[in-house]
């Protein structure tokens, strides 16, 4: 193995790892290694721009906090996260699709009543979401755990927000034996993913919009199921066509029907308008062992 030139280095680096046990893991650095070594050759990379390519990478490991993970990001904003997603979750069309999980899920929200106003007071237009969960057969799933998370009236997470009401504008519940569960909040707001690292100068080098359409986050498991992660999108939001984590699919934008002061969903009085979401979840069985 000497005197490796640009037509013989990659076959020499395969070669190396033959004995690797795992053979997974022997295919994917295969794989790996074809695939960089051709991208190397395909763009001519220089030799400054693989050191601008090595201190990107390294900036971004060194903005992964425990509540910053900068690498995720960037896997979103290349759209790896919804491929990885999309060739793992292949689903018929009946079934709820999934979309991002993003960094914004905890795991220390309250375990929420049905019907529970989980807004934390803060201001915004009232938001009633009425969820129903079934299997394909249309047969309700009881007792599945339903985590609902959403952005602020001006698109904050409480997490983001010093001194905002904490928990807020997340909950975890679960539906009664028809399926049902249900919760009262305020509409969230689109807002932009986190511009302040290197991902934020990737999306800037590249003319990208770092807005995200408002979404509500939602997540679903139950015995016998795939975990469901998903979001449910305004069908009026500006930024459905440019999301810039690639979550957004047809099936998962709603009319966010608005209603005007008077009587509210349950017939009490209201004098602001509202916002009333209804929606059916269909869950996919786990694969037959
Ligand atoms: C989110 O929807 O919370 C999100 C997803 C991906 C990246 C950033 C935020
Ligand atoms: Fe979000």
């Amino acid at each position: 193995m000497r005197d490796l030139t640009s037509d013989t280095i990659t076959e020499a680096v395969i070669a190396t790892m033959r004995d690797t046990k795992d053979s997974r893991v022997a295919e994917i650095l295969e794989s790996l290694v074809r695939h960089l070594h051709s991208f190397v050759r395909e763009v001519g990379l220089t030799e400054e721009e693989w050191a601008q390519g090595v201190d990107f990478l390294t900036r971004t490991g060194q903005k992964c906090t425990p509540t910053r993970q900068e690498f995720i990001l960037l896997s979103d904003v290349l759209g790896v996260t919804m491929l990885v997603d999309a060739l793992s979750n292949r689903r018929p069309a009946e079934a709820t699709q999934n979309s991002v999980l993003g960094p914004f899920f905890r795991e220390d929200r309250p375990r929420s009543a049905d019907a529970a106003d989980i807004s934390g007071g803060l201001p915004g237009t009232p938001l009633f979401f009425e969820g129903r969960v079934v299997d394909r057969g249309g047969a309700p799933v009881a007792s599945a755990a339903v985590d609902v998370w959403h952005s602020d009236a001006e698109g904050h997470y409480d997490v983001d927000v010093p001194g905002q009401v904490d928990p807020a504008m997340r909950a975890l519940f679960r539906t009664d034996e028809t399926g049902h569960f249900s919760f009262r909040s305020i509409r969230p707001s689109s807002y932009p993913i986190p511009g302040d690292g290197p991902v934020g100068e990737l999306m800037s080098a590249t003319s990208r919009s770092l807005m995200r359409p408002a979404h509500v986050h939602l997540l679903m498991e139950a015995a016998g199921f795939q975990r469901l992660t998903t979001m449910l999108f305004p069908s009026e939001d500006p930024y459905l066509d440019m999301d810039p984590v690639f979550g957004v699919k047809e099936s998962l934008v709603e009319s966010f029907d608005t209603y005007g002061a008077g009587a509210g969903p349950y017939g009490e009085q209201t004098d602001v308008s509202y916002t009333l979401l209804r929606r059916t979840f269909v869950l996919e069985p786990l694969p037959a062992d």
